[in-house]
């Protein structure tokens, strides 16, 4: 098999020492890549005024993927005001750079599986296991907002009754992209043997599954139903600002979000990263627990084909989890964040010698 070529991209806050800990885990399942580093983050915003620098994009265009660790975000303008002096006048505005690679790569799939593994005390319920696809690529994430509202749109009655100081914002919901995230939910649904799809519009894809359950809900009830049947959802599929917030929820149902996993897929190529964020607070201390950081490497396994070493991973996940020991802060236990790694290796090291 041809040698991996990832980018890798930890970022700011505690993104390095997960990262590092994914690292661990996937020399230790026999994973071959070459990891390229790339600068993405905080740092390269305040010092060349962005935070997803050419030279970075040029990397993702050299490689097959790209991991990503996790990025600190500030509000747009206290975003300008930490930019070094000679940058301040530029007229440059702050973009997630996530948000970005995920529009500019067309990642139109952001795939968040939620799965209680057997034995996680934080479990809202077991054996829940479901799997969000958040469309990736546009509704309010196009970024279009205006601190005053255009002329052209007080046309519209209820534009014309707002008041004067009123902001506005666009969210845009095109067929193509709808069409295309819900077909990849589909998709998923039968090749993993899922029964139901929850989905907001897709009737039409739908009509070409017969064999696959299907309901449509309003997001606050979604909300609302995903509480009280967890069991009763397969497979999710929705817009991008409801997917961000429906996958927090259904991230905090099995431990929050040290368990909570993407995947940013295209076509072509594909972003994997925790969901979780930099968390100030705790950078440097090797602390918060990494395995949505190591749930993402065998995802990404996965999709660059590996498929029995990504299962190897994610059972040696379940196998550290299922045993009680170690855990990190938030399960109740006070072992840091390389000790956890270590030991999702060690499985790995003993499948691989016992086979
Ligand atoms: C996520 C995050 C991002 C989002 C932020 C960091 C822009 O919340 O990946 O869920 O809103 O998509
Ligand atoms: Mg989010």
């Amino acid at each position: 098999m041809k040698r991996h070529r990832v980018a890798w991209l930890p970022g700011d806050g505690i993104g390095p020492e997960v990262c590092e800990a994914a690292r661990v885990v996937l020399d230790a399942a026999g994973f071959e890549a070459d990891y390229l580093p790339g600068d993405i983050g905080w740092e390269f915003w305040r010092r060349e005024g962005d935070a997803l620098p050419a030279r970075t994009l040029d990397l993702l265009r050299q490689t097959d993927c790209a991991f990503f660790g996790a990025i600190t975000s500030k509000p747009a303008a206290q975003a300008v005001r930490e930019l070094a002096p000679e940058l301040r006048d530029r007229g440059l505005t702050y973009r997630s750079p996530i948000v970005r690679m995920r529009q500019m790569l067309d990642l139109y799939i952001c795939l968040r599986p939620c799965r209680a593994f057997p034995g996680n005390p934080l479990n809202y319920r077991d054996k829940i296991d479901l799997v969000v696809f958040r469309e990736n690529t546009e509704g309010m994430y196009i970024g279009v907002e205006f601190p005053k509202i255009p002329e052209a749109f007080r046309a519209e009655p209820p534009v014309a009754r707002l008041p004067a100081d009123a902001a506005i914002s666009i969210r845009s919901v095109t067929p193509e992209a709808s069409r295309r995230i819900v077909e990849a939910a589909f998709q998923y649904a039968v090749k993993n043997g899922r029964r139901k799809v929850f989905l907001e519009a897709a009737q039409e894809v739908a009509a070409r599954y017969p064999r696959i359950e299907f309901d449509t809900a309003n997001v606050d009830a979604m909300c609302m139903w995903l509480l009280k049947n967890p069991l009763n959802y397969d497979v999710i599929a929705t817009t991008n600002l409801f997917g961000d917030i429906l996958s927090d929820l259904c991230a905090q149902m099995v431990g929050g979000m040290g368990f909570a996993y993407s995947g940013n897929i295209g076509e072509t190529y594909a972003v994997f990263e925790p969901t979780h964020g930099s968390v100030p607070k705790y950078a440097g201390q090797y602390k918060v627990n990494p395995l949505a950081t190591i749930l993402a490497a065998g995802m990404m396994v996965e999709w660059l084909g590996e498929s029995e070493k990504a299962r190897e991973i994610e059972r040696a996940v379940s196998g550290v989890i299922a045993r009680g020991a170690p855990r990190t802060y938030d399960m109740g236990g006070n072992a840091g964040t390389m000790e956890i790694a270590e030991s999702v290796a060690e499985g790995l090291h003993h499948k691989r010698v016992t086979r």
